[in-house]
């Protein structure tokens, strides 16, 4: 038997890979600090758990749910984004749709929307999905690089015409995985007529709505005026509402986006099970304190990371939203070379950044998903190992004092 082609362009999942060298690391008996993964670790929140206690009983729960979502479902989003970005009168039934996770949602508009040929304007670094459903929908990535210069922000000056003119989708995620980045209305309206021009659906992946830090509101694409002419964004109730073995979540904005989301998601999977949706209409009541209850703690996990990377010589920021912490590797390492040598001295796992594309070269990602008590631990083993940066003052680069021959 043979794989498809296709299977042979598409890259190993990044956390397959990272998954089996822990499980194999864990089975010799090493204990693994992981801050690999950005799964939230509390759990759900209990009147979300409550809810979903009750839908179980209901047999009108059990049988197939709609595929675009329950009525019920749809219309609180609708009333959960007037509630939360002012971005008022989504139409339930022709703008807002239901979504196993935001990753079935992302997949499938690659394949609503692109044909052999097309181009995708993807970040880099960024979301994986991004490119590998691209390659899935026999389309071209073409790469937005998100440098530290430019805060995280893609350029879409430097994109050339002929690109623009043969691109289907055009794919930001702020607060961004995996730089930590965020953005604001303004560069929202930039991406907005960029797009209303070259007829590209823009598409705001927005799965870290909720989840930024002291006090600043991740703002909606949606709010930008006549945005829906061209946009759709993509939510998810993982990160948001430590939902993520529930898989769901949902997509708003341009009806045509929206339309062929629907037309793929009918012929290729299913809607979300009832009970969930219940659970997640339940969620969508969730308090501001108990959210900022949950935001404080990744708020303090931040904290420990930056002061204790800064502690190490480590010229770092705090990001500003999303689970993570995008760290430069020092200047005499790979991104693998280092993430190796966290793994092989300290015991740490942390994907390199090469894994979220080219220009994730020299870096690696800190999900700020474990305890507090851990981060300090994972600190005090690369100070144990010797591992730091310090400053060259003459050459304003990093040498790393460490113990690599
Ligand atoms: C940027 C981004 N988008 C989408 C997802 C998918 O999340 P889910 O499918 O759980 O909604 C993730 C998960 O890590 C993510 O980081």
């Amino acid at each position: 038997m043979q794989f498809a082609q296709r299977l042979e362009k598409i890259p190993p999942y990044l956390f397959a890979e990272i998954n089996q060298k822990r499980d194999e690391l864990i089975a010799q008996g090493v204990d693994i600090i992981n801050l690999g993964v950005g799964d939230p670790d509390k759990p759900t929140f209990a009147h979300i758990l409550q809810a979903m206690h009750q839908s179980l009983d209901d047999n009108a729960t059990h049988n197939y749910p709609p595929y675009q979502g329950m009525d019920e479902f749809r219309q609180t989003v609708g009333k959960w984004m007037e509630y939360r970005f002012g971005v008022m009168g989504l139409d339930p039934n022709t703008e807002i749709i239901s979504s196993i996770g935001s990753k079935e949602s992302i997949h499938n508009t690659f394949l609503a929307f692109v044909e052999p040929g097309d181009y995708s304007l993807i970040p880099d670094p960024g979301y994986p999905v991004y490119r590998t459903s691209t390659i899935f929908a026999g389309g071209q990535p073409y790469t937005m690089p998100l440098e530290a210069e430019n805060n995280f922000l893609p350029d879409i000056n430097a994109i050339p015409e002929e690109v623009a003119q043969k691109a289907k989708l055009l794919w930001i995620n702020y607060p961004n995985n995996p730089t930590g980045a965020v953005a604001n209305l303004d560069f929202f309206a930039e991406l907005v007529s960029f797009c209303r021009h070259y007829q590209i659906l823009l598409c705001h992946d927005h799965a870290y709505s909720e989840i930024a830090y002291d006090g600043y509101k991740p703002p909606s694409v949606l709010q930008v005026p006549g945005a829906k002419d061209i946009a759709i964004e993509f939510y998810s109730l993982s990160k948001s509402y430590n939902m993520a073995g529930w898989r769901v979540g949902f997509v708003v904005g341009n009806s045509t986006g929206i339309k062929g989301l629907s037309q793929v998601k009918t012929n290729v999977d299913s809607g979300v099970f009832k009970a969930i949706q219940k659970a997640a209409i339940a969620a969508f009541f969730t308090s501001e304190e108990q959210l900022q209850s949950l935001v404080s703690i990744y708020q303090h996990r931040r904290d420990v990371i930056v002061q204790g990377l800064q502690s190490l010589g480590w010229p770092i920021q705090a990001p500003q939203g999303s689970l993570y912490v995008w760290v430069r590797v020092p200047k005499a390492y790979t991104s693998q070379e280092f993430t190796n040598l966290l793994l092989e001295q300290c015991g740490i796992i942390v994907p390199p950044g090469n894994g979220y594309g080219i220009r994730g070269e020299g870096f690696f990602r800190i999900a700020l998903t474990i305890p507090e008590a851990r981060m300090e631990e994972a600190i005090q083993r690369m100070h144990d190992a010797g591992i730091r940066f310090e400053t060259d003052d003459s050459s304003n680069k990093f040498k790393v004092i460490s113990n690599k021959s």
